[in-house]
């Protein structure tokens, strides 16, 4: 059997503060009773607002460069973070920078406030120069086949990021937090029990998985779906991303072969659809701990951490450690009555 070629990534381009904090939340601690909750402060990447995208961004946009594009196309829900991170990356870049955001979220919860369609990211993807495109579903691909001959076209070199930068490459970016993580866990003589993160299109989870298997750890990481219907989509994607990741970047010791646990609790209705749960988790890390989570992910993610250890399945002597993923650029097209 022939063996797979490992490729070297590309050399990543300069765009977030590193390391971000990992801070214990010790009022929302106490709060609960529980573990001590640690947060890793991936909202504070310095990205426009921040955001998980921000490392997956350093690698993607390192390969745009290196490939001479100059021109950036990529995808997402109408309120996507990564839409307004990449915005952000290409402003700061001098890339063009094309938006392909599609109505997948229903406007009709009750959560949901008029500014949706306007604001939030949106607002923020246009204050930053980038183009956006507002589509059905349906039609995104054939949105996207338009655009991108028209661009290329008037002589532009596009570089296509799929939805969530979740690709390989992508998740390759993220799996520096798992590196940057650990160094923070040694410094603190940290064990956590579990780290806990939204999870919707794989990249961060694999990243996560990858980063850790190669530096030859495994600690037990849970990811909250907020997107997919069906949970299994979601873990066959990370599985998917780690077999790409190990065939291109370098194989992963068998020791260290990464467990997948996804949980699907704490979706409620629907994609961008908070439950009460999320609301209230959200209020109490503002008013105990004076840092905002998002209602489509981070928030879910924070849910859960409090309902998990409600539950009592993290034991009160553990170390749990949350990923703010960002997000918090979206909590005003959300209404909070
Ligand atoms: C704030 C936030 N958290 C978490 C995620 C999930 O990350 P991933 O798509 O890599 O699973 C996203 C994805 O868009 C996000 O915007």
């Amino acid at each position: 059997m022939t063996q797979p070629q490992h490729v070297a990534p590309p050399e990543p381009v300069p765009l977030g503060h590193w390391p971000t904090p990992l801070e214990p939340l010790p009022r929302l601690s106490e709060e609960l009773g529980g573990p001590k909750i640690w947060l890793k402060r991936d909202d504070c990447t310095g990205l426009a607002t921040g955001g998980n995208k921000t490392r997956k961004l350093e690698y993607l946009l390192g390969e745009a460069i290196a490939t001479g594009c100059n021109t950036v196309i990529t995808f997402g829900a109408v309120q996507s973070n990564h839409a307004r991170q990449t915005a952000a990356a290409c402003a700061k870049l001098g890339l063009d920078c094309h938006l392909i955001l599609s109505h997948q979220v229903n406007t009709g919860h009750r959560q949901i406030s008029q500014n949706y369609a306007n604001g939030g990211n949106v607002l923020l993807d246009k204050l930053m120069g980038a183009h956006c495109y507002f589509v059905d579903p349906q039609e995104t691909k054939a949105t996207y086949t338009r655009l991108k001959s028209e661009l290329e076209g008037a002589g532009q070199r596009i570089y296509t990021i799929p939805a969530g930068g979740s690709n390989p490459l992508g998740a390759l970016g993220y799996s520096q937090c798992a590196q940057e993580l650990q160094t923070q866990f040694s410094a603190a003589r940290l064990n956590p029990g579990c780290i806990v993160h939204a999870s919707s299109s794989a990249g961060t989870q694999a990243g996560l998985l990858y980063g850790f298997a190669r530096l030859g750890v495994q600690p037990k990481i849970l990811g909250i779906n907020v997107y997919h219907a069906d949970p299994t989509h979601l873990a066959n994607r990370v599985n998917k991303l780690l077999e790409e990741m190990a065939a291109r970047y370098g194989a992963i010791d068998p020791q260290w072969q990464p467990q997948v646990a996804v949980n699907h609790a704490y979706i409620g209705e629907g994609y961008g659809q908070p439950t009460a749960e999320t609301l209230g988790a959200i209020e109490l890390a503002a008013t105990l701990e004076g840092v905002i989570f998002d209602p489509a992910y981070s928030g879910k993610a924070l849910a859960a951490v409090i309902d998990q250890i409600n539950l009592g399945n993290f034991h009160a002597h553990d170390d749990v450690v949350l990923i703010h993923t960002g997000g918090a650029a979206a909590v005003n097209v959300y209404q909070w009555d």
